[in-house]
């Protein structure tokens, strides 16, 4: 099967975790990529497996944080490509999580921080790729937020927020590029592994999941790319939980 076939897909963040898994699942099935991260070796790594699916791959090194990036990313991608089809706007993420007391005492830069990674990045690349989309007749983007958009998280209200604010950019911005064959979706995550996290948080999460268990990797690469496939074409604005079930956790034990 090759669904990606003379497709083009940009996906940030590529370098492990999700973006890496959603990568594969599109190298699988025939996409060109343009592969973004800001670490070097973890992209170059990532590059190097997924060629190994005969499909081209470059490499675009760089921070989403930083506007003047976006805009080189888009068109380098444009140029090595010759056009962008699919956007998995991935990277995103919190630093140590931030309790809204700390964030009173200080100056609010770290809060914009957050927000802006977890918001204006994702923002800042369909700003520079929808216009593309739209003008070719044909897009799928998929933006990447969490179960905490929709739940809160406690010190977390920044990631969250910026989460949330993603949702609103996709239920809105879908709806104008529909008819011109642009699909707009967000994705819900919750619950995927995290090198980060702890024996006891990940107890914790496992047992809120109706399936006792972590997700994998590439259960959630699967959904992305699905989304990002023509298997998805009736579906837009939707913001789709990929989550093990944690939004609608058990009630009973
Ligand atoms: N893992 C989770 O628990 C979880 C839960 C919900 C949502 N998410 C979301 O999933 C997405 C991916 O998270 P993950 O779990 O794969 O994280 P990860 O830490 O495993 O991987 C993130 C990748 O992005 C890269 N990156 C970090 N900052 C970057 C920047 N400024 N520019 C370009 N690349 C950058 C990192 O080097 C890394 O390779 C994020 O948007 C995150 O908020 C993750």
């Amino acid at each position: 099967m090759s669904r990606f076939a003379g497709k083009v897909g940009l996906v940030t963040g590529a370098g492990r975790g999700i973006g890496a898994a959603t990568a594969e699942e599109l190298a699988k099935d025939g996409a060109s990529l343009a592969l973004n991260d800001v670490d070097e070796a973890r992209l170059e790594e990532t590059a190097q497996r997924l060629r190994s699916h005969g499909v081209h791959v470059t490499t675009h090194l760089g921070s989403v944080m930083e506007p003047a990036f976006i805009a080189d990313l888009a068109a380098a991608a444009n140029a090595a490509h010759g056009k962008v089809d699919l956007l998995a706007n991935n990277a995103g993420g919190g630093p140590p999580m931030t309790p809204w007391a700390e964030f009173a005492k200080s100056d609010f830069a770290h809060f914009r921080a957050i927000f802006e990674m977890n918001f204006f990045t994702q923002a800042m690349l369909l700003h520079a790729l929808l216009p593309g989309m739209v003008e070719r007749g044909y897009g799928k983007v998929v933006c990447v937020s969490s179960i905490s958009a929709v739940l809160g998280q406690e010190s977390g209200s920044a990631y969250a927020s910026g989460k949330l604010a993603l949702h609103a950019l996709v239920s809105s911005v879908s709806k104008e590029v529909a008819r011109f064959g642009v699909n707009v979706n967000a994705v819900v995550l919750g619950n995927p592994p995290h090198p980060s996290r702890t024996p006891e948080r990940q107890a914790f999460l496992d047992k809120m999941s109706h399936f006792d268990r972590v997700g994998r990797l590439e259960e959630f690469g699967k959904a992305i790319a699905f989304l990002l496939s023509d298997d998805a074409s009736y579906m837009s604005g939707a913001a789709v939980p990929i989550d093990g079930g944690l939004i609608a956790p058990r009630l009973n034990e």
